[in-house]
């Protein structure tokens, strides 16, 4: 899978990158990721990536034109890629847009000040994505979670392919049972005697009681959610 991210903070990217599964996923060869950087494609003599906004307002744009070059070049590398602006105003990220993101190349467009030039979502945007309800500096960091979210369901970047079987946002719509390991004892605690009985059974039972006690006290609306897909509702 090749993953490009367009930003003018490269080294950002190129050290989150290398660090952890991500690294050995390059490794590896599972994932293939490059950098493109606006200001490679701004016009000299101030290479300037932004300018204020038509209209007045707050903050500062991101030129259309260094980003267009930016994504025409990125394209060029990645034919088939799904162009992502990570924004705000996107639609929220899921564990479902992550397995749908799985299935292609990606070029991740981060934003930073108030905005990119409408001209760009509207002419070489496919998908618009936040991670959530708040503001951050710029989208690099929103891509991150989105890039580490996806590339952990391809094929050989996790050891264990169960791991990825039962876990939170799973088919069942339940969050992950907690977990344990040695010593079996500490003043904090012990390990559930269940855990540690080998029966396989009792163990299942148990984890799925967790997994529902602990999704009702977090996160009562998956309950809800679930019950309406059941219903029909949704
Ligand atoms: N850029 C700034 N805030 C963001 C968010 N919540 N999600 C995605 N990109 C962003």
């Amino acid at each position: 899978m090749k993953i490009t991210f367009i930003t003018i903070f490269p080294e950002m990217v190129r050290s989150f990158c290398a660090e952890s599964l991500l690294g050995k996923a390059q490794s590896s060869g599972a994932i293939n990721i490059s950098v493109v950087n606006p200001r490679d494609f701004a016009s000299p003599p101030h290479f300037k990536v932004d300018d204020t906004p038509y209209g007045g307002g707050a903050g500062m744009v991101m030129l259309a034109e260094p980003l267009l070059a930016s994504i025409r070049h990125a394209r060029s590398h990645s034919p088939g890629a799904k162009v992502i602006l990570m924004t705000p105003s996107g639609s929220v990220f899921s564990q479902n847009i992550a397995r749908k993101f799985s299935a292609n190349d990606l070029i991740f467009v981060c934003g930073r000040y108030e905005g990119i030039d409408q001209r760009v979502i509207e002419t070489a945007i496919d998908d618009q994505c936040s991670i959530g309800d708040f503001v951050l500096m710029g989208g690099e960091a929103a891509a991150f979670c989105v890039v580490e979210a996806t590339v952990r369901l391809l094929p050989g970047v996790l050891g264990n392919s169960q791991s990825i079987a039962e876990e939170s946002f799973d088919e069942t719509g339940l969050l992950e049972a907690p977990c344990y390991s040695r010593p079996i004892s500490l003043p904090e605690g012990d390990v559930p005697a269940v855990l540690q009985s080998g029966n396989h059974k009792l163990i299942a039972e148990w984890k799925l009681e967790q997994r529902c006690e602990i999704t009702k006290r977090n996160r009562a609306d998956l309950i809800e959610k679930k019950e309406n897909q059941t219903n029909g509702k949704t």
